[in-house]
């Protein structure tokens, strides 16, 4: 509740986390949150963060700009949701620690989730993307996604050129 609170004026709210399961509940009982603001998130990692209007993809003025700049040419849409086919398969490989060689470029448009990345020191920022946040991840940074308690997420995903979404895991 309190965390909600604390930054429902923000766009996107990124925050310093330990990377461990628990809960952002249990997490900031005893330590508030570090929120980590879209100026430092890009400074420290290299994400570039957008807002859209989902709800008018037909007019988006500064989606079809952002895919005119970046050269998107390919683009599909993922759901993930409680009791979709291989669901502990799909969390598994999605919540595994992973770089991809390519950016990894996705715009929330429905539902939310959990970006986790590593930022220049190793250290875990989560970022919460909602209906609208479109992020690029820069190729070759640590990162997973999970769903968050409501178990819903819709994302468009794009890329340049023929996909490729193989990931390469830092365990290996
Ligand atoms: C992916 C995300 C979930 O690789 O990191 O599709
Ligand atoms: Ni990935």
């Amino acid at each position: 509740r309190k965390l909600q609170n604390l930054s429902s004026l923000k766009m996107v709210r990124a925050w310093i986390h330990d990377g461990s399961d628990k809960s952002d509940f249990e997490l900031h009982q005893t330590d508030p949150p570090q929120f980590v603001d879209l100026e430092n998130l890009k400074k420290r990692t290299g994400i570039i963060y957008y807002k859209v209007d989902v709800d008018d993809l037909g007019h988006e003025k500064v989606l079809a700009d952002i895919i005119k700049t970046h050269g998107y040419d390919y683009q599909d849409d993922v759901t993930c949701e409680k009791g979709m086919k291989d669901e502990q398969a799909i969390h598994d490989k999605f919540y595994k620690e992973h770089i991809h060689p390519d950016e990894e470029i996705r715009l929330i448009t429905d539902g939310s989730g959990y970006f986790d990345v590593r930022d220049d020191k190793d250290q875990w920022i989560r970022i919460e993307c909602v209906k609208g946040d479109m992020l690029i991840l820069p190729g070759g940074i640590f990162h997973r996604f999970c769903l968050d308690e409501k178990k819903y997420i819709k994302a468009n995903r794009y890329f340049t050129g023929v996909p490729v979404w193989t990931p390469y895991y830092r365990s290996d």
